[in-house]
């Protein structure tokens, strides 16, 4: 059901530690107009993303910081209703970083048409948009991932996570991973088709449960944690071993800086290569992944889990959901009606 308001969230106050809802308010106001060479776009999903929480601090970092007062940033796929702009007309379904809101106005820059329409449009925000690239751009671009490797990656079950053991899979990879609930190692299990897995919430001794799902060792550690779990990993791999530094989620509503992980000196024995890497700076593999994993998707090599939250009203929650680790697969907000 279209909406007769633009309800529109934003940042009222910056976190301090965990982020609360406190931190986000809701306003209303008029469904835009397009000025001149504008449109508008009727928002029908939005993603709700870990980095996201960076961006609340006012810290430099790749990304500019939320402002106070103004609304949120996200990933979108909507449809335009209204359009002053020749490259997109009205009808279109596209993709973009708009609001956290029902309604968005755009210049068109930076925004895309999706011609394939045969996936759930939500896709465009998880397996085929933003995680899945990075999930390609880590194997591939930087730990330039080989048949048959053992490969390890944290936050298994998310976003990010599930597509990495998948790809992985289809490399001919031993894969494990770790998760936080005894549902999400299932779901990796019997659905993803990982190798081994653990709970690190139950486990005693993460070095010990690392080397039961690895027992010869990782040749690729995919990082989307850090801290303790990234330690562990560290300590597990093999000679000339490559760690593709996705994230660190664990620290993400950290007030101080932890120390680093031990057993640095294992990065010289070992002769490892340690990476982070942004996703937007690889277009082109981005482009690459998108043909392969329509493909993939297509063949039922490659499959998708989501946790969807219904409304704007739910945005928040939903993003602080996500961080607490309520997700299976990709954390998305449905605003509309495809
Ligand atoms: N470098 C890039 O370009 C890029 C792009 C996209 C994403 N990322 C990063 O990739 C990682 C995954 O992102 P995503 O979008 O796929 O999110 P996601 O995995 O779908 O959701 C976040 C998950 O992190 C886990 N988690 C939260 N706190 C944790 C903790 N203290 N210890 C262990 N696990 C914890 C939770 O699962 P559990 O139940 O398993 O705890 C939660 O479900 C994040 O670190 C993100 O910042 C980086």
């Amino acid at each position: 059901m279209p909406h007769n308001m633009n309800r529109q969230i934003r940042l009222a106050s910056r976190p301090t530690g965990w982020v609360t809802l406190d931190n986000f308010e809701t306003t209303e106001q008029a469904i835009p107009e397009p000025a001149d060479n504008e449109l508008v776009i009727r928002n029908i999903f939005m993603s709700v993303d870990p980095y996201m929480r960076g961006r609340m601090n006012d810290r430099k970092s790749y990304v500019p910081p939320f402002q106070i007062g103004e609304v949120l940033q996200a990933g979108v796929v909507g449809e335009v209703i209204s359009s002053n702009n020749d490259d997109f007309s009205e009808g279109a379904i596209v993709q973009g970083m708009l609001g956290w809101e029902n309604y968005s106005v755009s210049s068109g820059q930076g925004l895309y048409r999706l011609l394939n329409t045969n996936v759930p449009l939500s896709y465009y925000l998880g397996i085929l948009g933003m995680p899945g690239m990075t999930a390609w751009v880590g194997l591939t671009e930087i730990a330039k991932l080989q048949e048959g490797e053992s490969v390890f990656v944290s936050a298994a079950s998310g976003a990010v996570g599930s597509v990495v053991g998948q790809i992985a899979k289809i490399y001919g990879c031993h894969v494990a991973g770790c998760a936080g609930s005894d549902d999400k190692l299932e779901f990796l299990k019997n659905e993803l088709g990982f190798d081994a897995v653990f709970n690190y919430k139950n486990s005693l001794s993460l070095p010990a449960s690392m080397a039961e799902v690895c027992p010869n060792g990782i040749d690729v550690n995919f990082e989307n944690v850090g801290g303790e779990i990234f330690e562990a990993a560290l300590w597990h791999m093999r000679n000339f071993g490559r760690i593709a530094l996705c994230g660190m989620i664990a620290s993400y509503n950290d007030e101080t800086l932890q120390p680093g992980p031990r057993g640095m000196m294992s990065i010289i024995g070992k002769r490892l290569r340690i990476e982070g890497f942004i996703v937007t700076d690889h277009p082109k593999a981005c482009a690459e992944y998108t043909r392969q994993a329509t493909q993939w998707i297509d063949e039922g090599k490659l499959i998708y889990r989501e946790t969807i939250a219904e409304g704007i009203e739910n945005a928040a929650s939903a993003f602080i959901d996500m961080l607490n680790g309520k997700n299976v697969g990709k954390q998305i907000v449905r605003l509309d009606d495809a």
